[in-house]
């Protein structure tokens, strides 16, 4: 499966690092809330297995499934929720775990949706940014890395459900997507 990357964008180490950084400010401006830490799957698997664990507030752990993609690597612009949440948002504190931000349009709908739904306050909190593919503009409090328009795996990100489960963020060779 290594042998299909192309280049190491981000170790896991490099991970590990920013993943904390992200907690310790996420734990200091929600020391006195007890918010629903909310994961969008799949793509966020790991990383909110991985931040939820650096977390020392009172939260609560939630999922939902949002579909934008298909198998491809570009967004299809529609949204459908496959797997709403199990929690009532309504009157929470909510912080989103997403993967990664592209168009923006997978998250704007998340956000409006949450909000619809009563909730007090939506946040939303990032590993991976790509600022140049924006469509929709979204308010993202919390990221760790900015990158180029590079196709990610890795990390719980995927091509074609593939992938996922590589601890490092990489690229692919032009010649997998053939
Ligand atoms: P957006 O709606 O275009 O912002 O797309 C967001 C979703 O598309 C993310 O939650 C990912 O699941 C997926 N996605 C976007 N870029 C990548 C990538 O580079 N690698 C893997 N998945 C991606
Ligand atoms: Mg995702």
């Amino acid at each position: 499966m290594t042998n299909d990357i192309e280049k190491v964008l981000f170790s896991a180490n490099q991970i590990d690092l920013a993943v904390n950084k992200l907690a310790v400010k996420i734990n200091e401006d929600y020391k006195d809330d007890k918010p629903i830490v909310l994961g969008l799957l799949t793509g966020c698997f790991i990383f909110i297995s991985d931040i939820v664990r650096k977390l020392n507030i009172s939260c609560q752990i939630d999922f939902m499934c949002v579909r934008s993609y298909g198998s491809g690597t570009v967004s299809t612009g529609s949204v459908n929720i496959t797997k709403p949440m199990t929690m009532s948002p309504k009157g929470r504190k909510i912080i989103i775990m997403e993967d990664i931000i592209d168009s923006g349009i997978t998250l704007s709908y998340v956000v409006k949706y949450l909000y619809e739904q009563g909730a007090a306050d939506v946040k939303i909190c990032t590993l991976l940014n790509k600022p140049s593919r924006r469509q929709v503009q979204v308010d993202i409090t919390y990221s760790a890395f900015d990158i180029d328009n590079d196709f990610v795996v890795g990390y719980g990100m995927d091509y074609n459900n593939k992938y996922r489960n590589l601890p490092f963020i990489g690229v692919l060779k032009e010649e997998i997507y053939l």
